[in-house]
């Protein structure tokens, strides 16, 4: 590993200095930080490592990296010097010549980790749909099964835009900031396009106390299939499907039974820790993302409830479906090592240059 970055090194400085003009120096910059920089090749070649030499590649890597920016910050002075030296040539100035970017940005991981997740199911057929930010409670909660006074509606801890209940209007007109990306199921149901097969990406927002895991703020991905015969082995056959492209070779699921008003049979699937390798602890001190258990709770799933597919006017009878909901914060975590999801949202440019 060492010798390949050690290489990588070599060639840099070999094709830097070669370079004779700002056309050749962004030539370099998309090789080495655009193509060969990919944080896929890295990752591609650390995968097997234990976790602490994947650290230490992971600083050398970052390292190389800030170097290479260096060198070409200097070689871009150094042709500007060159160029202004020459008298003749300052007449010839271009004033609607751009000038060189120094800081050209990048992705976010929480994108990445979107797009990755798109890439997926895109793959396997899906459409992506989208829906509103601020949901009604109708189809927050009641269409999917969890009405008004119904216990359920406890685990979602809602930010609610307003709370009068006009006795003239309907309880659903009451609005709320979405706490799941489920209500895009009903809306996608409610326009009786079945088959159904689709992604629905997008933020959330959930009134939390704050830790490793959970912030207010969050983004989930639901799936959801309609269509006749589709059945669980449909649902495990997806789901080992995904993981599959998504995960680390290592990483072991667990599926276990939980309960949704809106879907039935339901269940959780959690992924082993990769912050702590699945040991609960880390560096002598107890693992925060998973709070010292080896497991990370990733998404819940399950059958569509026969009596959301009637509140949609699909007839049960005929038509079955499967729908998950999976938290991309989490998949980021876990996929780029990140130990704590609060960090995606503290703009820190020492976590975010990283990719
Ligand atoms: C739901 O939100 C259901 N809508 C999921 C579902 C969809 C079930 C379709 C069945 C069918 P839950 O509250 O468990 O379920 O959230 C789903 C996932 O979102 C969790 O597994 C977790 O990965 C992520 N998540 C939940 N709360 C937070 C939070 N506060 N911060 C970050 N991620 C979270």
């Amino acid at each position: 590993m060492n010798e390949e970055l050690q290489q990588l090194e070599q060639d840099f400085h070999t094709a830097i200095q070669s370079v004779e003009n700002n056309d050749q120096l962004k030539e370099l910059e998309s090789e080495y930080l655009w193509k060969k920089w990919k944080l896929k090749a890295i990752l591609a070649w650390v995968k097997d490592l234990s976790i602490e030499d994947k650290k230490t590649i992971g600083v050398k890597a970052n390292e190389l990296k800030n170097n290479f920016i260096a060198l070409m910050n200097e070689k871009s002075r150094a042709l500007e010097d060159a160029y202004f030296t020459d008298i003749e040539k300052l007449e010839e100035i271009d004033v609607t010549l751009s000038y060189p970017s120094q800081n050209t940005g990048h992705k976010h991981p929480i994108s990445l980790a979107s797009e990755l997740l798109e890439d997926i199911f895109i793959s396997l057929g899906f459409k992506v749909e989208d829906g509103p930010q601020i949901e009604d409670e109708e189809h927050n909660f009641d269409k999917l099964n969890i009405p008004h006074n119904h216990p359920a509606r406890d685990v979602w801890d809602t930010f609610w835009i307003s709370d009068d209940i006009n006795e003239s209007k309907e309880i659903w007109e009451k609005h709320l900031l979405r706490t799941h990306t489920s209500p895009v199921q009903i809306r996608t149901m409610m326009k009786w396009e079945l088959p159904i097969k689709i992604i629905v990406p997008g933020r959330v927002f959930r009134y939390e106390q704050e830790d490793a895991r959970h912030t207010s703020n969050f983004y989930q991905l639901e799936w959801l299939v309609v269509g006749k015969w589709v059945t669980f082995w449909d649902l495990k056959w997806t789901l080992d499907t995904v993981m599959k492209q998504l995960l680390w070779e290592k990483t072991q699921l667990r599926f276990r039974p939980s309960i949704f008003p809106f879907t039935e049979p339901s269940a959780e699937v959690d992924v082993s820790c990769q912050i702590c390798d699945g040991k609960g602890e880390k560096a002598g001190k107890k693992c925060s993302m998973c709070s010292g258990t080896g497991w990370v709770e990733l998404l819940g799933a399950g059958m569509v409830h026969p009596t959301v597919l009637e509140g949609c006017w699909i007839n049960p009878m005929e038509y079955s479906g499967f729908a998950f909901g999976m938290g991309i914060d989490r998949i980021a975590a876990q996929r780029f090592w990140v130990s704590s999801s609060r960090m995606f949202y503290q703009s820190k440019l020492k976590l975010n240059e990283q990719f």
